[in-house]
């Protein structure tokens, strides 16, 4: 097999294990990132572990001139775009910021594309395009009503590639609406490395666990839930790896073009609770709370209805909220100050 596909956002976390499966299937990887939210050593540890070769450029993808001299140089035949910020509330703080790193990024990205006659590109949206679900689980034709800049701006790249599909018969898309991300590649080699103090529950929860944070707080405990906290469909940032080389497959091997848009979850709702409770047994460790309000902007539950990726990417997510959290743990534990060790 001799297929190249660019990675946009292949240092951060969700790209960085797609390109570990991407070689470990025997594909070439040209890789590109600004390193803004990346880690050059994430990359780093996925040519060891692998024992192949990426190419990496280090580059913005609103900088046409460079990624047009990337297409011309490299024989690109697929690209999956994980490029792009992800932080709600930075989001709703500047706007402007989110619009033009996700939406422009993305149209001069598909712009090169065109350019280039290449195709096929497999994107990531989220869960957060359906805002506050109208019943779960959640199925792909739900009506979307992002409630942040955040969530808009992967809304307004979805319609983008959907009336681009319109306009180019030859175009193949693949928009996978991924659920919660959470847990590492098993080696211990490769994981999630928020900067700061994070805002996402389970890199909070490991933090607290390894004693580097004193507790956790959980925003609110009067949500419609079995227990009270939130409830949402966390799935193993491997077995979201594999499910883009499902959607990427579909892709390459499917006849004529396409638009697809896939949720990917495991379809189970865990509470803040279960996955404190899941957190302590793995590792053996206490992670002490306390309930606080609400997060602003906070919905009570939502989980995945996965079967259309299930039907028709033959992909189905296998690891449990235990392994979960144990590869999240080994992580931590093997790399207590992430990637800069
Ligand atoms: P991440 O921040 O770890 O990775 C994104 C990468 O893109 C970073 O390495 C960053 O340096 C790079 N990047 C950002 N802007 C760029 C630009 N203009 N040019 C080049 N590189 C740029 O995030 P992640 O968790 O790996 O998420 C990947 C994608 O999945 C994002 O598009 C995100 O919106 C989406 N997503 C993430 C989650 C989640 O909870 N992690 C959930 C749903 C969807
Ligand atoms: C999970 C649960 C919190 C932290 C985010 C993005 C969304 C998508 C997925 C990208 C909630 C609770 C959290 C804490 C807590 N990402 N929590 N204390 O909010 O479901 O979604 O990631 O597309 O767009 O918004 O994930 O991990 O922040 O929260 O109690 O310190 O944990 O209230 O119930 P969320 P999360």
């Amino acid at each position: 097999m001799n297929i190249t596909i660019l990675v946009t956002g292949a240092a951060g976390y969700i790209g960085s294990h797609t390109c570990f499966e991407l070689l470990d299937r025997g594909y070439n990887v040209v890789a590109v990132d600004n390193l803004v939210n990346g880690n050059r050593e994430a990359l780093q540890r996925v040519k060891e572990v692998t024992g192949n070769d990426i190419h990496f450029f280090k580059a913005d993808l609103r900088d046409a001139s460079t990624l047009e001299r990337i297409f011309e140089e490299q024989p690109i035949d697929a690209v999956i775009h994980f490029a792009g910020y992800k932080a709600v509330g930075e989001s709703v703080e500047d706007p402007l910021l989110y619009y033009s790193n996700n939406v422009s990024a993305s149209v001069t990205l598909l712009s090169v594309m065109k350019e280039y006659d290449i195709y096929n590109i497999v994107f990531s949206s989220s869960c957060t395009v359906y805002g506050k679900p109208e019943s779960v689980p959640v199925k792909e034709t739900d009506s979307m009503a992002p409630t942040n800049p955040y969530g808009r701006s992967k809304l307004m790249v979805e319609e983008i590639l959907r009336d681009s599909y319109k306009a180019l018969p030859s175009l193949s898309v693949s928009i996978l609406r991924y659920f919660n991300p959470i847990g590492a590649h098993p080696s211990g080699r490769i994981g999630e490395d928020p900067d700061g103090i994070p805002n996402n529950l389970l890199p909070y929860v490991s933090r607290v666990a390894a004693g580097q944070l004193e507790e956790l707080k959980i925003f609110g405990d009067n949500y419609d839930t079995h227990d009270g906290t939130g409830v949402r469909d966390y799935i193993h940032v491997m077995d979201l790896a594999r499910a883009h080389i499902s959607a990427l497959e579909e892709l390459l091997n499917g006849s004529g073009s396409n638009c697809k848009t896939y949720n990917l979850g495991t379809g189970k709702g865990y509470s803040v609770l279960d996955v404190v409770k899941a957190f302590e047994q793995v590792s053996n460790r206490e992670v002490p709370y306390k309930i606080t309000d609400r997060r602003p902007g906070d919905i009570d539950k939502t989980f995945a209805d996965p079967t259309k990726a299930n039907k028709q990417l033959g992909w189905t997510a296998q690891k449990e909220l235990k392994e979960m959290c144990q590869d999240m743990w080994y992580w931590q534990q093997q790399n207590p100050n992430g990637y800069s060790n």
